[in-house]
């Protein structure tokens, strides 16, 4: 799948996606990411990418001539690929679009909102808007980089054990999160439940259902 992040700082990314399951998808050709500097897009010999508020108004609006720059840049590399906005106003990430978008195969174009915002004109050009949760972030990279890896995951030869991402997630989207236990059997006095070392198969999964959470419902 690719990738194509549209933020003003790329380098809060590779610590993150050059590591363990991401750095696997790329190395497997599953993931190929890209970053694209706004700043780059910037206007004048200044690069200029923001500007206050019409109306007035505290800090400053990503404007709306970079971005759209931008993403007419990533659409070149990408032309059918869904471009999505990360902002705290956005419809909620959810297991359910993780999968949708990890199914469709299709590229993605991602764009960090920072500052106070965005000229909102940059929604014309935008398929979906996202927000991670019922908070505010100073930017939407690392919002993006949620993005990346709860997609990336659920791709068939991401994950090690191949099956681990279809196993724990229902059709719904839904996930079943239980506890777990390994080595060693007591640990600072604390002993895993007999039923897991019971070698009863359907006492086992009994017991898991018994013990799971709903994640995200
Ligand atoms: Cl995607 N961006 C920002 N700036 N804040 C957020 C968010 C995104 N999701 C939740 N809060």
């Amino acid at each position: 799948m690719k990738v194509q992040v549209i933020t003003l700082f790329p380098e809060m990314f590779p610590g993150v996606m050059d590591t363990s399951m991401l750095w696997k998808a790329q190395d497997k050709k599953i993931l190929d990411i890209s970053y694209i500097n706004l700043r780059d897009f910037g206007i004048g010999p200044r690069k200029t990418v923001d500007d206050t508020p019409y109306g007035g108004g505290d800090g400053m609006l990503l404007k709306p001539e970079p971005l759209f720059a931008a993403v007419e840049a990533a659409k070149k590399n990408d032309p059918t690929a869904l471009v999505v906005l990360m902002t705290a106003r956005g419809d909620r990430w959810v297991q359910a679009k993780a999968q949708e978008l990890a199914t469709g195969h299709q590229g993605l174009i991602i764009i960090c909102g920072r500052y106070e915002g965005y000229d909102e004109r940059i929604t014309s050009v935008v398929d979906l808007q996202v927000s991670i949760g019922d908070y505010v972030l100073t930017g939407g990279e690392i919002a993006a980089m949620i993005i990346v890896d709860s997609v990336i995951r659920l791709i068939p030869g991401v994950l090690g054990g191949e099956k681990s991402a279809e196993i724990e997630s229902f059709s719904d989207g839904k996930t079943l999160e239980f506890p777990q236990y390994t080595r060693p059997e007591v640990f600072m006095d604390m002993k895993v439940p007999d039923v897991l070392l019971s070698g009863n198969h359907a006492e086992i999964e009994k017991w898991r259902q018994d013990n799971s959470e709903l994640a995200q419902g």
